[in-house]
């Protein structure tokens, strides 16, 4: 493998938390309450795709108008709550696979639906390790299609059968095969099933099992 494609949220950091307190919020304003079951399915979706779907639970109407006050309410809400994020916040064992991968030629990538993703990766302390930093701002389609996991093969210069994604969301699992590329599911979810390998934390990888890929 010459390359490592990372999701972020809930593969190098655990923001769901954070994405459901925003989601929930705005939820309410639409009579509607927002569950753990709900938020599931929100993981990889965009944040305009994540609202269509909180209004169709919620079966309300809306016009373009409440629809982007409430995104830009959700996304200031979510800022608040990730002010104050550092390296305590990076999930066990990530950095040491990006340590790795830095010092054993294998070029890393971000591949997020994101558009806070440069900024989470510098509150990390992250951003060094990264040759290429794919996130929504860059791309059109959202996860499952697999734009985001192809821009980034692209920027590292990569073929994509040469890449390999770590993912915590089955709509990445997903846009990173149709991209051609090998898969981690991370986290344990069932959803995942469909990926090449499954790890319920990056703290079980070990530099034995990345030779083998
Ligand atoms: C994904 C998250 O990585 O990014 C989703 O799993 C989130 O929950 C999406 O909605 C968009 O994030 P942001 O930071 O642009 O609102
Ligand atoms: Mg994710």
């Amino acid at each position: 493998m010459k390359g490592f494609l990372f999701d972020l949220d809930g593969v190098i950091v655990d923001t769901a938390k954070y994405h459901y307190i925003a989601w929930k919020r705005v939820g309410q304003q639409l009579g509607f309450e927002l569950t753990h079951e709900h938020n599931e399915q929100l993981k990889g979706v965009s944040r305009v795709d994540s609202l269509e779907r909180i209004i169709a639970w919620a079966g309300a109407d809306c016009n373009a108008e409440e629809k982007q006050r409430l995104l830009v309410e959700k996304n200031e809400d979510y800022l608040r709550q990730i002010e104050n994020m550092d390296t305590d916040e990076i999930l066990e064992g990530v950095e040491e696979v990006l340590l790795y991968a830095n010092k054993n030629n294998i070029s890393v990538a971000l591949g997020s639906a994101s558009k806070n993703g440069t900024r989470i990766l510098e509150k990390l302390g992250l951003t060094h390790y990264f040759q290429a930093i794919i996130d929504g701002n860059h791309v059109t389609r959202s996860k499952p299609d697999p734009e985001v996991f192809l821009k980034g093969a692209a920027a590292l210069g990569l073929d994509p059968k040469d890449c390999i994604v770590f993912e915590d969301a089955a709509a990445g699992i997903e846009a990173a095969q149709k991209a051609g590329m090998k898969t981690i599911g991370m986290g344990g979810s069932p959803e995942l099933a469909a990926a090449d390998y499954c790890f319920d934390s990056m703290k079980k990888i070990s530099p034995a099992f990345i030779e083998t890929l």
